[in-house]
């Protein structure tokens, strides 16, 4: 149990993140005073002090009352990528405790105390108010602690994102996500809505409300002047479906565009054992230019523990498959750290892979999600799984760079082991344009189904969401209310 004294301030929310860097399940108290009880066990004491004309944050850990680590901030010494006074005060709590907890667990976190989900945007953010490279990467460096690694991974995907923004102010972009919430079983460690099992009847009446969904959202979209970037089909397991109902899906959406004019259209066909014949050839027909056939791992004992009902064969039979079928742009999703495996795994499974030669490779670090089986149970592994995982990022890393495959896209979750993040990978011109303009956050996302969201850009600096409701009932039956808003937010 830690205990933190909070002095001057209340940034309870930056702390939390902040332990989320060191210790997933950790416990802790909050009080807010500066003399620390008798014999607390850890001990960590936070002021943030106002003098005059500079800020100074101080952190001390104590260890039954004994001085540990201390460290000290100046607002002087801190530069930020955007100034304001609050960003500067809750970064200089931040920073100060950060250092004395990097002391408590031994490590260097390599995000330092960055702990939000795109870590690219503030490169982004910080060369649209006119900052140079040399400024940004002192930022990086200096404030925010990010390691000289992850800062050249930062600017590599940043160069490949910035082919992707839409330059034309006249032309405002959206892309449509349509989800589709089943599965043929579920992963242990997966958390997305899914619903396992369901039969056709069930799958079919789903369809009449997601088809009544797009139709009103494309025309919301056509009043509104949008152009159709890109269209996502994930899920859950699109590739559940049959041809008739994949037929629907897009007999639907032809009725106002022409598919084969739309940039990029994804279909998640992500476990083998769902893939067949003809509703690869199904996807063709309907000018899908991207899927994903997604091992998670190339052993097949882990495949078995996280209860995936398929084998490796199955992913290269099928991949092959879809390759003969005339399909160029193909993703594999894998996750490191899945129960049991270690480097020597992730090397086989990336090389595996690569002898395959997908165009783009996602790279998942394990996430630790409420609602699903995995659960992280060994809190002073900690530091032990840190390391692990950056390891494999490594071998991962190293193993696409000798071929040829650059970081594209690049997020970070809540509870992600090892603190660490998801890349995507791409070989030349391959680069999935839905996958970067959801995560830069660069175009209004209109989503239809159940358990999905929508971002709708109100202007270019902020964006609201919409979030549909996860119940296939409550969904079906609550659907005008969720148009409504989506027509609110559009300002139709
Ligand atoms: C929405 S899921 C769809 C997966 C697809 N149904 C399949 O079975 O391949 C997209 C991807 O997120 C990743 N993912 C899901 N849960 C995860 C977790 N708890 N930690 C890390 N990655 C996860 C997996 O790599 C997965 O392929």
């Amino acid at each position: 149990m830690f205990s933190f004294y909070f002095v001057g301030h209340n940034y309870e929310y930056e702390l939390r993140n902040e332990l989320r860097v060191f210790d997933l399940n950790i416990e802790y108290e909050i009080k807010h005073e500066s003399k620390l009880k008798s014999n607390t066990g850890i001990g960590l004491l936070s002021i943030l002090e106002n003098n005059d004309d500079e800020y100074i944050g101080y952190a001390k850990l104590y260890y039954h009352n004994e001085l540990l680590f201390e460290s000290k901030f100046s607002s002087k010494e801190i530069v930020l990528e955007k100034e304001n006074e609050k960003k500067l005060k809750k970064t200089l709590v931040v920073k100060s405790m950060h250092q004395v907890m990097k002391k408590y667990y031994n490590i260097k976190p390599d995000y330092g105390i960055l702990t939000g989900v795109r870590p690219v945007k503030i490169l982004f953010v910080a060369k649209e108010s006119g900052k140079s490279d040399e400024e940004i990467n002192y930022i990086l460096e200096n404030t925010y602690e990010v390691s000289l690694d992850k800062i050249k991974l930062l600017w590599e995907v940043l160069k490949i994102e910035e082919k992707h923004i839409n330059k034309n102010s006249n032309i405002k972009n959206y892309n449509l996500y349509i989800g589709i919430p089943f599965c043929p079983s579920k992963c242990s460690y997966c958390s997305f809505t899914s619903y396992v099992k369901c039969q056709d009847f069930q799958i079919d009446k789903y369809l009449d409300t997601l088809l009544y969904e797009i139709e009103k959202t494309i025309e919301f979209s056509l009043k509104k002047n949008l152009n159709l970037n890109s269209i996502y089909i994930g899920g859950g397991t699109p590739s559940v479906l049959n041809e008739k109902q994949i037929n629907r899906i897009f007999d639907t959406i032809k009725k106002y565009y022409d598919l084969s004019r739309i940039n990029e259209i994804t279909f998640e066909a992500g476990r083998p054992d769902t893939i067949t014949k003809e509703k690869l050839i199904c996807l063709k027909s309907n000018y899908v230019s991207r899927i994903s056939i997604n091992p998670q791992t190339m052993k097949y004992d882990t495949l078995k523990a996280i209860g995936r009902e398929h084998s490796v064969d199955d992913v290269r039979e099928k991949y092959n498959l879809a390759k003969s079928i005339g399909f160029n742009s193909i993703n594999m999703d894998i996750i490191l750290g899945l129960p049991g495996e270690d480097e020597k795994d992730t090397e086989y499974t990336i090389n595996e892979i690569i002898k395959l030669h997908p165009a783009n490779i996602t790279v998942h670090s394990l996430s630790y999600k409420k609602g699903s089986a995995l659960k992280q149970n060994n809190l002073q592994q900690f530091s032990k799984e840190y390391r692990l995982l950056k390891s494999m990022h490594d071998v991962v890393d190293e193993k696409c760079a000798n071929f040829g495959y650059k970081p594209y896209y690049l997020y970070r979750q809540k509870n992600i082991k090892g603190n660490l993040e998801n890349i995507g990978y791409t070989i030349n011109d391959k680069e999935s344009i839905y996958n970067i303009v959801i995560i830069e956050e660069i175009e209004t996302i209109l989503a239809c189904g159940a358990g999905v969201s929508s971002k709708i850009f109100i202007d270019s600096n902020r964006h609201e969401p919409v979030y549909n409701f996860k119940g296939l009932k409550e969904y079906s039956f609550r659907i005008d209310e969720i148009l409504e808003k989506k027509k609110d937010l559009l300002r139709i």
